[in-house]
C-alpha cells in the first residue's frame, strides 16, 4: 500500500475507531493515530473545507522547518509562496472536489524564504453522505530527487562524452602512428642536420602527443583494477603532460619538486586509477586558481617516508572555507556550476582502496594542500628499460606477413620491416591473409586487431585450429591500449603485443623477441616506455 493510501485509510479508520473505542478495552487513542502519522516519512496536513490547516504530522513541520503550531497559525501562505498558494486555492482544491483526489508538483516555502520543488496529492474527506467536510494532502520534498535526477543526467552526458573522446583518441593513434614512423624513416636516411633537427621536432611531437591520446584513453576508459608495480613520478609527469598547456595559458605557473626516480620507492597500483586521482586533484587546483585571481602557483612535491610515498599538491586558489572543509570528500559535494562533486570522492575512494590516505588543510595564507600518501611496494621488481640503442640487426631476412586494413600503416609496416632486413608480405584483409597461409611459409605475422568482417581474435582462432604453428609467432598491433575484451583476449592466450604509436627500436625489439621466444616476464610494467608488452 502506499503512504497515501496509508494514510488514506488510517484517517478513515480514526472515525470508525472513534465508535468502537468505548466498546475495547485497549482501543487505540486519537494520540496512537497521531504518533502513526507521525511517523510516516511525508509530509501531510488536514484541512478544513475552506483549505485552512487543521493538523500537521511532523515530516510536514520538518519539510517546513516550522513548529506545528506555527503553521496552523500562518495558514497556508506559510507553506506556499503566493504564485503556488494561488494555484492551490484556485486549482488543486477545486479540482480535488471535482475528482476526489488530484496529484501535481508545486513550489513550496520554507521559513528562511527558500523555495523548494515539492510534490502533493491531495484527497477529499468525506462524511457518510458524501458531503466534503475537508482535505488532506501528502507533501514530499522533491529538492534531492530533482538534484539526482539533475546528477544522472549531468553523468551520462559525460559517459556519453567519455565514449566519443575515446573512439576519437583511437582513432588519432593511426595517424600518429604514421607520422612518428615516417618521421623516423627519414631520420635515417642522409639528410642535412638542419633537416634532422626539424624531422626530431615532428617525431617528439608526435610522441608527445601519443602520450596524451594514451591519456585520455586511460581516463575515459572504465577498467578492472590491475595493481602492478608503479612509479608516481611517472604518473604525474603524465598527467603534467595534459594539464602543462593550458596551465600555462591560464597563467598558472607550475613548480615540480619530484623526487629523483631513483630514491623514490615504487608503489604497488593501478596505474590509471592512480592517473585519475592526481587529474581529479590537479583540475580542482586548477579551477581554484582560475576561479579566483586568474593566476597562482600550483606546486607539486613527491617524497618518500619510512613506508610510505607522499604526494602533496598545493595551490594559490582562494582555499577552502572552513564550514565545508569536513563535506569534501562526500559524494556530490559540489560549489561549482557545472561539478558532479564526485572528483573528490572516487579520488579518496580510489587511495584508501589502495591502503593509502589523503587529506586537506589549508595554506597558512593562502590555497590549501592536498596530501596523498601511498604504501610502498613490498617486493621491488626492477624496471628493465628499452634498450637506447637499436639490437643488433639479425642476420636473417624473415619472410613477415602484415594484416592491416589502412593502406598507410601497411606502406608504414613496409618500409620499417625493409628497413630491418625482413621481407614483408601486404595483406588489407583476413580474407585476402589466409589463402596465402596455405601456399606459402612465413616467419612471422604482425596482425592489426581491429579489422571489418573478420578481427584480429577471430583469426587467431582460426590459426589456432588450421596453422597452430603460427599461433607462436603472432604479434598483435593495436592501438586501443585499453580495451578490454582484446585485454583480456591477449592475456588469456600469452600474446605479444605491440602498441601504437611505436617506434622502430620497440618494432625490431618486439619482433626479435617473438622469435627467439625470450619472453621477458618484467617487460610488461607500465612504467617502460617501451609500448610492447608480453601478456602473462
Ligand atoms: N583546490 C581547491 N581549492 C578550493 N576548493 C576546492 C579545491 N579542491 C576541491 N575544492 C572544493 O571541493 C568541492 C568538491 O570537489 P570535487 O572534485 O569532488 O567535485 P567538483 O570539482 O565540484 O566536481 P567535478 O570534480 O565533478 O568537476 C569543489 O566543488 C570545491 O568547492
Ligand atoms: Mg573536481
Amino acid at each position: 500500500m502506499t503512504v497515501l493510501g496509508f494514510a488514506f485509510k488510517l484517517f478513515l479508520l480514526m472515525d470508525l475507531f472513534k465508535e468502537a473505542m468505548p466498546r475495547q478495552k485497549h482501543a487505540p487513542t486519537l494520540l496512537h493515530f497521531q504518533k502513526a502519522l507521525d511517523l510516516t516519512g511525508n509530509g501531510l496536513l488536514l484541512q478544513d473545507k475552506e483549505g485552512q490547516p487543521l493538523y500537521i504530522n511532523q515530516a510536514l513541520s520538518t519539510i517546513f522547518g516550522s513548529s506545528q503550531e506555527e503553521i496552523i497559525a500562518e495558514g497556508l501562505k506559510r507553506l506556499f509562496p503566493e504564485e503556488s498558494l494561488k494555484k492551490f486555492k484556485k486549482n488543486i482544491l477545486p479540482e480535488t472536489l471535482r475528482f476526489g483526489i488530484k496529484k501535481d508538483e508545486i513550489e513550496g516555502i520554507n521559513s528562511q524564504g527558500e523555495h523548494f520543488p515539492l510534490s502533493i496529492s491531495t484527497m477529499c474527506v468525506e462524511e457518510n453522505d458524501d458531503k466534503n467536510v475537508g482535505f488532506v494532502t501528502l507533501c514530499r520534498d522533491m529538492s534531492e530527487e530533482i538534484e539526482f535526477r539533475r546528477r544522472r543526467l549531468h553523468s551520462d552526458k559525460l559517459a556519453a562524452v567519455g565514449e566519443m573522446l575515446a573512439e576519437v583518441a583511437h582513432e588519432l593513434n593511426n595517424p600518429l602512428t604514421s607520422v612518428v614512423g615516417f618521421s623516423e624513416l627519414l631520420l635515417r636516411k642522409r639528410v642535412s642536420p638542419d633537416i634532422k633537427r626539424l624531422l626530431r621536432r615532428i617525431s617528439s611531437e608526435a610522441i608527445r602527443t601519443s602520450k596524451i591520446v594514451r591519456n585520455l584513453l586511460s581516463v575515459v576508459r572504465s577498467h578492472q583494477p590491475e595493481k602492478m608495480e608503479v612509479g608516481i613520478n611517472g604518473v604525474i609527469q603524465n598527467v603534467l603532460e595534459l594539464k602543462t598547456r593550458q596551465l600555462h595559458i591560464d597563467n598558472i605557473r607550475l613548480v615540480r619538486r619530484l623526487s629523483e626516480d631513483k630514491t623514490l620507492p615504487m608503489v604497488l597500483g593501478d596505474y590509471q586509477q592512480l592517473l585519475e586521482v592526481f587529474l581529479n586533484v590537479i583540475n580542482n587546483a586548477h579551477q581554484a586558481i582560475s576561479s579566483d585571481r586568474g593566476k597562482g602557483t600550483l606546486t607539486i612535491e613527491t617524497s618518500s617516508k619510512k613506508d610510505s610515498v607522499v604526494i602533496r599538491i598545493s595551490d594559490t586558489g582562494p582555499g577552502i572555507p572552513e564550514s565545508v572543509i569536513g563535506k569534501l570528500f562526500q559524494p556530490f559535494f559540489t560549489t561549482k556550476s557545472d561539478g558532479s562533486g564526485l572528483g573528490l570522492n572516487i579520488s579518496k575512494k580510489i587511495i584508501q582502496e589502495h591502503g593509502g590516505d589523503i587529506t586537506v588543510e589549508n595554506g597558512r595564507q593562502r590555497g590549501c594542500t592536498f596530501t596523498i600518501s601511498l604504501p610502498i611496494a613490498q617486493e621491488s621488481v626492477s624496471i628493465i628499460e628499452a634498450p637506447s640503442e637499436p639490437l643488433a640487426l639479425s642476420p636473417q631476412s624473415f619472410d613477415i606477413m602484415v594484416l592491416d586494413d589502412e593502406e598507410v600503416i601497411l606502406d608504414l609496416h613496409y618500409h620499417l620491416l625493409t628497413q630491418l632486413g625482413h621481407k614483408p608480405h601486404l595483406f588489407r584483409s583476413v580474407q585476402e591473409a589466409l589463402p596465402a597461409l596455405k601456399g606459402q611459409t612465413f616467419d612471422l605475422i604482425l596482425s592489426d586487431v581491429k579489422m571489418p568482417r573478420m578481427n584480429g581474435r577471430k583469426f587467431y582462432t582460426h590459426l589456432k585450429k588450421h596453422h597452430p604453428e603460427m599461433t607462436q609467432k603472432i604479434i598483435f598491433v593495436t592501438g586501443d591500449t585499453l580495451n578490454k575484451t582484446s585485454h583480456l583476449f591477449f592475456k588469456k592466450h600469452h600474446l605479444n603485443v605491440l602498441y601504437k604509436p611505436f617506434i622502430l627500436k620497440q618494432l625490431e625489439e618486439i619482433i626479435h623477441r617473438t622469435l627467439e621466444n625470450d619472453i621477458n616476464l618484467n617487460d610488461n610494467s607500465s612504467e617502460n616506455e617501451s609500448e610492447s608488452t608480453t601478456y602473462e
